[in-house]
């Protein structure tokens, strides 16, 4: 795990309680990985898991792993554009891709650093690494929170829900309720409409949402549940399906950059693409979600 802040470090919480292998967690500031690292392996003794956990500050602990998430970066704050924080997280990652290049040439990475269409780009740059091997957390977030809306609005279990959320992470993503059940019951017999579009409006708004209450600092809870799920599928080899943000290469009409569609991910990573038929708006949504990343990208020295 690079990066041991709220997200990195709830995500090691978790891993480590399901006892899928030994973890590294590092971090530029001295001592607080290593800090939560002791604290988490004494939850074990108490929890009940084995895991070993080291805290690092030297990227050579990394040696070997089979997987790396990266949560490193800064969040945008006051005053900051949008601009500001792709360059110095463009700068964080591509100093991490690099590091990770030298030390886990054969891992497979999870890109969680916002924003997370341009930053997995510039890791798989960076690294060198295939694209199947390098992709981001976005959809299952989104389609945690779509499906979290949808159980509130239904008042059924949340486990029933089965939600895909696709596109760009952030204004531009793109629920899709025609591909959204409740038990295999399509959502659209469920629910009217306007009720639909009203529940899509605020998961395109879920991450907001939660920043604004919190007012420092944005979510980390779902974050780091949707990263373990897709962590799992790599890990166990399951070959279980996820939207993920993956690079496209003539899928969906889009060639050469990263954006949310479903994948089948296992041992490999990305190990297939799937691709959905889409209605005319969702199309749109995607067309210009995919010209902005791509005028981003086409900027950025990596
Ligand atoms: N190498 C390793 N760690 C770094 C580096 C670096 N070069 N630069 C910054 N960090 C660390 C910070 O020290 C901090 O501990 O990254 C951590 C980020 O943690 P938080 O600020 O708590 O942010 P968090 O809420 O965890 O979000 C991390 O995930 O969801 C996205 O938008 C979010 O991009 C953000 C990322």
């Amino acid at each position: 795990m690079i990066g041991a802040g709220n997200v990195g470090a709830t995500t090691v919480q978790r891993l480590a309680e399901l006892e899928l292998g030994d973890i590294v967690m590092t971090d530029v500031v001295e001592g607080m990985p290593q800090g939560k690292a002791l604290d988490l392996m004494q939850a074990g003794a108490i929890k009940g898991y084995d895991t070993t956990i080291l805290g690092t500050n030297n990227y050579s602990d990394i040696a070997d792993s089979d997987l790396v998430i990266i949560t490193a970066g800064i969040a945008r704050k006051p005053g900051m554009s949008r601009e500001d924080l792709i360059k110095t997280n463009s700068r964080i990652v591509g100093e991490v891709s690099q590091n990770i290049a030298k030390y886990a040439p054969k891992a497979v990475v999870i890109i969680v650093t916002n924003p997370l269409d341009i930053i997995t780009y510039v890791a798989m740059k960076a690294t060198g690494f295939e694209s199947k091997r390098v992709f981001g957390m976005s959809g299952v977030l989104d389609a945690g929170r779509f499906a979290t809306f949808i159980a509130e609005e239904l008042k059924c279990s949340r486990k029933n829900v089965q939600a895909m959320v696709i596109g760009g992470h952030g204004d531009l993503m793109v629920p899709l309720p025609q591909y959204t059940t409740v038990s295999g019951i399509p959502l659209q017999d469920l629910l009217p409409e306007e009720t639909i579009s009203r529940l899509v409006k605020r998961t395109v708004n879920g991450g907001a949402e939660i920043v604004d209450l919190l007012k420092q600092g944005s979510a980390f809870y779902a974050p780091s549940s949707a990263i373990v799920a897709m962590a799992e599928a790599i890990i166990k080899d399951t070959k279980s399906v996820h939207p993920a943000c993956a690079y496209l290469d003539g899928q969906y009409g889009q060639e050469g950059i990263y954006f949310g569609v479903p994948v089948k991910l296992g041992a490999a990573g990305v190990e297939e693409i799937i691709e959905l038929k889409l209605n005319q708006e969702q199309n749109d949504i995607l067309r210009k979600s995919s010209e902005s990343i791509r005028k981003i990208i086409s900027q950025i020295e990596i």
